[in-house]
C-alpha cells in the first residue's frame, strides 16, 4: 500500500508522520518542491519507528514524481499558508497554479490513485484539482469537514466537561466563516446535545468553530497543523482499509441538496473507492437557508478561478 503526500510544509509532515506511526500504509512518499525539505522531514519521521514501534517506511523526495507512481491514494497539501489579515480566498491564484501543476503529475503518475485535497481556499482548490485530473468525481475530494467537526466536538467536550470521544456531529457548507455546524444532528453518547447544553453556550460554540482556523491564525501566526494533518491521515486510513465510515467531505454536487456543479462539504460514505455515497439529510429550512449561503459563497470563489 503506497499514499504519496504532496507538500511537506506542516499540514503534509504531519499528515505523513500519523500515516506512518498508525501502519495506515507501508509505503509513504512525502514530496516537496523544496531541495531537502522532504528528505529531511521523512528521514526524521522514519527515526521514529524504533521509538513508536511501527514499520511503515516514510521516504522524500524533492519534486521526483516517478518516485510517486503507483500511489493508491494522494494527498494535496501544498501551497502557501494563511497569513494574519489574509483571507482564505486570497490564496486562490497562488494556490490554483500550484495545485493545477501538482494535480497533473500525480494524475501522470498515478492514473489510479484517489486524490485528498487539503490547500486553500479548500473548496475551490478541490475543483481545480477536478478539472485537471479528468476523473470521476468519487476519486477526488476534500479535507474540511473533520477539521471543522473536530473542532465543534472539542469545544463541545470542553464545555460539557466529557469525552471528546462520545461527541459525534454533523457540520456542512464550506471551509470557511460560513460553515453550517449541525446542533440537530449533534450527540453525546447517543443523547442529543441540546439537552445537555444552553441554547446560548451552544450558539457561542458553533460561532467559535465557525472561525475556529482565524482562531489558530491569530494565536501562531500561521495556520494550524496538527488537527488538519490527522484529519487527512484519516481520511487516508477509511480508503485504504475500506472502512465505509460517514465524514463531512468537500464533494462535488450533481442535484444534491438541490445544488449542482458545486464542491462542497456534506456527509459521505469513505471506503476504498473514494467516496462511495452521498448522504442526504433532511435538513429543516434554517439548515437550508444557511447551507444555501455558504454555497453562494463557495461559488463566488469558483467563478474566480473559471475566470482566471
Ligand atoms: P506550509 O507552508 O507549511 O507547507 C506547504 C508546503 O508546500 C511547503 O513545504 C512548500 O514548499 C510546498 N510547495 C509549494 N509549492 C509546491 C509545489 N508546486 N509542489 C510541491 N510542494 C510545494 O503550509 P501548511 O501549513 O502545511 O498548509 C498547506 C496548505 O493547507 C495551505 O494552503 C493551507 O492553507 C492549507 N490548510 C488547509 C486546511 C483544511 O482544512 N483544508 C487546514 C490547514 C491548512
Ligand atoms: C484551518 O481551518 C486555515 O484552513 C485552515 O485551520
Amino acid at each position: 500500500m503506497k499514499v504519496t503526500v504532496v507538500g511537506a510544509g506542516n499540514v503534509g509532515a504531519t499528515c505523513a508522520n500519523v500515516l506512518a506511526h498508525k501502519e495506515i500504509a507501508n509505503e509513504i512518499i512525502l514530496l516537496d518542491i523544496k531541495e531537502g525539505v522532504a528528505e529531511g522531514k521523512a528521514l526524521d519521521i522514519w527515526e521514529t519507528s524504533p521509538i513508536n514501534l511501527y514499520d511503515s517506511r516514510t521516504i522524500g523526495v524533492t519534486n521526483d514524481y516517478e518516485r510517486t507512481a503507483g500511489s493508491e491514494v494522494v494527498v494535496i497539501t501544498s501551497g502557501v499558508p494563511r497569513k494574519p489579515g489574509m483571507s482564505r480566498d486570497d490564496l486562490i491564484a497562488t494556490n490554483a497554479g500550484i495545485v493545477r501543476s501538482v494535480t497533473e503529475n500525480v494524475i501522470k503518475h498515478s492514473p489510479d490513485a484517489i486524490i485528498v485535497i487539503v490547500s486553500n481556499p479548500l473548496d475551490v482548490m478541490t475543483y481545480a484539482a477536478y478539472l485537471t485530473a479528468k476523473v470521476d468525481s468519487s476519486r477526488v475530494f476534500g479535507m474540511a469537514g473533520i477539521l471543522d467537526t473536530a473542532r465543534y466536538r472539542a469545544f463541545l467536550a470542553e464545555e460539557l466537561n466529557l469525552s471528546p470521544k462520545d461527541i459525534q456531529a454533523v457540520l456542512m457548507g464550506g471551509h470557511g466563516d460560513t460553515m453550517v455546524p449541525l446542533p440537530r444532528y449533534t450527540n453525546v453518547g447517543g443523547i442529543p446535545v441540546t439537552e445537555l447544553i444552553d441554547d446560548d453556550k451552544l450558539q457561542a460554540i458553533v460561532d467559535r468553530t465557525k472561525v475556529g482556523g482565524g482562531e489558530i491564525v491569530k494565536l501562531l501566526g500561521t495556520s494550524a497543523w496538527y488537527a488538519p494533518g490527522a484529519a487527512a491521515a484519516q481520511m487516508v486510513e477509511a480508503i485504504v482499509r475500506d472502512q465505509k465510515r460517514i465524514f463531512p467531505v468537500c464533494a462535488w454536487l450533481q442535484g444534491e441538496y438541490g445544488l449542482n456543479d458545486i464542491y462542497l462539504g456534506v456527509p459521505v460514505v469513505l471506503g476504498k473507492n473514494g467516496i462511495e455515497k452521498i448522504i442526504e439529510l433532511d435538513l429543516n429550512n434554517d439548515e437550508k437557508a444557511l447551507l444555501n449561503e455558504s454555497a453562494e459563497a463557495v461559488k463566488g470563489v469558483m467563478e474566480v478561478l473559471d475566470r482566471m
